[in-house]
């Protein structure tokens, strides 16, 4: 397969439905909120002007309390289940009730400082800030209702990894009782055993259906819910957005924005650093029903490197990790460690390589000067686009290209990244 620059530049081109990107056609038909803001990066590589649309599409979908929905239904689509109607959110345009891991604050700051046309890019950006301080500010008033310093996710979708066997023990207490009837459309357009179980979707669904009976209220919600987890990568994702926020207050803030984000940048680094587990080499997230640390060992626990948390010991210790990974399977990142049991290479985020999660571990790692495993992983990521297309994620064991085809924010990653 070749993979080239016009042919990452084409898959963007056609997922592009007027200012916004779908992340496939079909199997994902609106615009979803992490995957645009890696696609920016990829249109920003082209197209500057189209790269900001792309996070101003996303904003109109924010809610006035500063919540960036994880799905705006921009225009109906029958290809896609659970749609507006199951939501019932009632914001024009539609939208899903949850959010997304927030890449918002890294993608202004990366398009803003990678601009050609920094007078467009200055007065875009300027725009965008006071979006994303409300959307931070949002994650610590609604899901950090105790002051922890780390925040909550509701649901699994809001980690971005759906059916990530770190999940698995939490959504146990979810009960399989959805009132919405689950007609699911994924599976008519990729294969069943690459995708969530139907048992997942139950409780995808019922959590869903708890929600919206509590009008989507955060703290209706966060009193409610039987599933609350201080999901590791996107605490540290939100950390790092938080850096990239700090710079754009530099530029655009006040001092009062400052002093409220220094505040929650040193809280939230006292927290992440106590999520490392000795035993793991990694970050493990937090069940915050049961209070106990969740022993799963994802790539997500590798992203406290994307956010400067680990001291060059613990780095170290990651590095070591993720080449033990890399001698049990022949492509890195595995979305689970390939030790754990419950490693399926082909199923979604129990296995599969996702390129973004690999762009940020690369990121991480030459930051701490473990220059050749991130080539490693780079090269990795490179290997599978030219073998099997811009795909969804990889078979980590063969390299097989899954899940959706023609994949914007795979494209995007190859534009902006891995640039064959
Ligand atoms: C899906 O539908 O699989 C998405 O990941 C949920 O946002």
């Amino acid at each position: 397969m070749t993979v080239t620059i016009t042919a990452a530049r084409d898959v963007l081109k056609a997922n592009d439905r007027g200012g916004y990107t779908v992340p496939t056609s079909r199997l994902y038909p609106f615009q979803w909120n992490w995957d645009s803001a890696f696609v920016a990066l990829g249109w920003a590589t082209f197209d500057e002007g189209r790269a900001w649309r792309e996070l101003e599409r996303l904003i109109e979908g924010q809610w006035e309390d500063g919540m960036l929905p994880h799905i705006i239904f921009h225009a109906p689509s029958d290809d896609y289940f659970p749609g507006p109607d199951v939501w019932g959110t009632h914001h024009h345009p539609a939208t899903s009730g949850i959010t997304q891991p927030p890449v918002l604050a890294t993608s202004i700051r990366l398009l803003l400082e990678n601009a050609k046309d920094t007078a467009e890019a200055e007065a875009h950006a300027a725009a965008l800030y006071p979006r994303a301080l409300a959307l931070h500010r949002w994650w610590t008033e609604a899901r950090d209702r105790q002051h922890s310093g780390l925040v909550a996710i509701l649901h699994p979708w809001e980690s971005g990894m759906d059916n990530s066997p770190a999940w698995d023990a939490a959504m146990v207490r979810v009960p399989a009782t959805p009132t919405t009837p689950i007609r699911r459309r994924d599976i008519s357009h990729v294969q069943a055993d690459m995708r969530p179980s139907q048992a997942d979707y139950e409780r995808y669904i019922t959590l869903v259906d708890l929600y919206r009976s509590l009008a989507w209220a955060p703290d209706r919600m966060w009193d409610a819910t039987p599933f609350k987890v201080a999901d590791l990568a996107i605490n540290a994702i939100l950390h790092r957005a938080e850096t990239d926020l700090m710079a754009l207050a530099n530029r655009f803030g006040t001092p009062a924005d400052h002093s409220a984000i220094a505040l929650r940048l040193e809280s939230q680094r006292t927290a992440i650093a106590r999520l490392w587990s000795e035993e793991a080499n990694l970050y493990q997230s937090l069940d915050l029903i049961t209070g106990e640390r969740i022993p799963v060992s994802t790539s997500g626990g590798l992203l406290p490197l994307f956010a400067r948390i680990p001291t060059d010991d613990q780095a170290a210790r990651m590095a070591a990790e993720i080449e033990r990974w890399g001698g049990k399977v022949r492509y890195l990142v595995p979305s689970l460690s390939p030790f754990d049991p419950r490693f399926e290479p082909k199923r979604y985020w129990r296995g599969p390589v996702w390129a973004i999660v690999n762009r940020m571990i690369n990121e991480g790692l030459s930051a701490y000067d473990h220059g050749a495993l991130a080539a490693r992983i780079r090269e990795d990521t490179q290997t599978l686009m030219r073998q099997s297309g811009f795909a969804e994620y990889y078979d980590p064991t063969t390299g097989e290209g899954l899940g959706g085809g023609s994949f914007s924010w795979t494209a995007a990653m190859a534009l902006s990244w891995a640039v064959p």
